[in-house]
C-alpha cells in the first residue's frame, strides 16, 4: 500500500521550512509527499503566477535531490473554480490513488482553526491529518481529538515566504533565488526598477558569486552576502548630479572622489531607504565596494571581489574566483593585487583616498 501526503499551500515562494516539513513527513510516514500549490494566493498583492510557483517548487526539489519522494500536484493549479477547497483536493487524491493511505499535512496554525474548513469532518475521514508540533504552541485538544490529528516530531526550520518576498531573508535554495531574479518576481522587480538591463544582469551575477563564496567558506549569514552583493550597484543609475548632491550632503569627507565612485555612497543611501537594510556590515559592504578601505570584514571583501571578478565581466577570472572560493582573506589579497596591477598597466588613477588607503593597508 502506498502512503501519500497531501501538502497544500501558497508556496509563494517555497522555502526551507516547507522543504524540511516535506522531507520529515516523507521519512516519518514512509510516504510520497505531494506539494499542491494554490492557484490563487490569499495575499494577492505580492503573489507570483502559479506556473512560477510550480517551477520554483520543482527547482527546490531537484536542488535537494528529493525527486523520488517529493512530487508536485497540479490539481489546484489547473482547476477552473474561483476557490479551491481542500475537500475537493483530498477527494481527487482518493479517486486517483485508490487503496493508498492518504495523509493531509496542515500548518500548525491551522490545527486550532480546522473546524472552520469546508467539510472538515469529511476531510478527516478521507485522510489522516498530520501537523508539526511547535514548542510553546497551545493546541486545541478538542480539534486534535475530534479530527483525529496526528502530531509529527522533528525539527522545524523557521522560514517565511513573506520575508523572502521582501528580501529580508533568503531561506530557499539558490536555484529558487536565481529563478526569482531571472523572472522579476517579488524583490527582484524592485531591484530591477533601479537598474538598467546590463547592470541588473551584472548585479545578479555578483549576488550568485558572493553567495557561493560565502557558502564555500562556511559562512552562516549567507543572506548578508547575497543581499549586499545584489544591491551593491543600486545607486549606479541615479543621475550623476543627484549622486553628487547626496555625496556632498551625506558623505562630505569624500566629495572630491572620482564621480564614478559616487554610486557606492548613493547605493548605501538607497539600500537603507528603499530596501530597509539596517545591517551596518551590509551597508558598509555597499559603501566601499568600489574602493575598498582599510580594515574590511569578510563580507566587505567578498562583495568587493565578486564585483570585480564575476564571470560576465568579460575577462578570464577563473583563477581569481577559485582563489577566493578557497580562502576569503588570501583570495582578497590576490584580487586586490591584480586590481592594482590592472590600474597601473592601464594608467588608471587610483589615487582617490579610499582606494589608495585600502591598497596601502593590505599590500605592504
Ligand atoms: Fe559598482
Ligand atoms: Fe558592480
Amino acid at each position: 500500500m502506498k502512503n501519500i501526503v497531501i501538502f497544500g499551500g501558497a508556496f509563494d515562494p517555497i522555502h526551507f521550512g516547507h522543504l524540511n516539513m516535506a522531507i520529515n513527513a516523507s521519512k516519518t510516514l514512509n510516504a510520497e509527499v505531494f506539494f499542491v500549490p494554490a492557484r490563487i494566493s490569499v495575499w494577492k498583492e505580492e503573489t507570483a503566477p502559479v506556473e512560477d510557483k510550480i517551477n520554483m517548487i520543482d527547482l527546490a526539489i531537484k536542488s535537494i535531490n528529493a525527486g523520488e519522494r517529493l512530487k508536485i500536484s497540479r490539481f489546484e493549479a489547473d482547476s477552473n473554480s474561483d476557490v479551491n477547497y481542500t475537500i475537493d483536493t483530498v477527494r481527487h487524491f482518493a479517486s486517483k490513488y485508490p487503496g493508498s493511505k492518504l495523509y493531509l499535512l496542515i500548518g500548525t496554525d491551522q490545527v486550532n482553526l480546522f473546524q472552520k474548513w469546508k467539510e472538515a469532518l469529511e476531510i478527516s475521514k478521507l485522510a489522516q491529518i498530520v501537523y508539526f508540533e511547535r514548542p510553546g504552541m497551545v493546541l486545541s485538544k478538542d480539534n486534535a481529538d475530534k479530527f483525529n490529528m496526528l502530531s509529527i516530531g522533528g525539527d522545524i526550520i523557521d522560514a517565511s515566504s513573506t520575508e523572502i518576498r521582501l528580501l529580508k531573508s533568503i531561506e530557499t535554495p539558490l536555484d529558487v533565488l536565481m529563478y526569482i531574479l531571472n523572472h522579476d518576481l517579488y524583490f527582484a522587480s524592485r531591484v530591477h526598477d533601479f537598474l538598467d538591463a546590463e547592470r541588473y544582469k551584472h548585479s545578479v551575477s555578483v549576488a550568485k558569486l558572493s553567495y557561493e563564496i560565502a557558502l564555500n567558506n562556511q559562512k552562516e549569514d549567507l543572506a548578508s552576502y547575497f543581499i549586499a552583493a545584489l544591491l551593491h550597484d543600486i545607486g549606479k543609475n541615479v543621475p550623476i548630479l543627484e549622486q553628487k548632491e547626496i555625496v556632498e550632503r551625506d558623505f562630505a569627507a569624500y566629495k572630491d572622489v572620482n564621480p564614478k565612485i559616487y554610486h557606492q555612497f548613493t547605493g548605501r543611501v538607497l539600500a537603507e531607504k528603499e530596501f530597509g537594510i539596517l545591517d551596518k556590515d551590509i551597508l558598509d559592504a555597499i559603501e566601499f565596494h568600489t574602493t575598498g578601505k582599510p580594515g574590511m570584514t569578510d563580507l566587505q571583501k567578498v562583495v568587493y571581489c565578486a564585483d570585480k571578478i564575476e564571470p560576465t565581466r568579460g575577462f578570464d577570472s577563473k583563477e581569481l574566483i577559485s582563489a577566493i572560493m578557497n580562502d576569503i582573506s588570501k583570495g582578497f589579497l590576490t584580487i586586490l593585487e591584480a586590481n592594482k596591477k590592472f590600474f597601473q598597466d592601464h594608467k588608471i588613477d587610483f589615487e582617490n583616498d579610499l582606494t589608495k588607503q585600502c591598497m596601502d593597508y593590505y599590500l605592504k
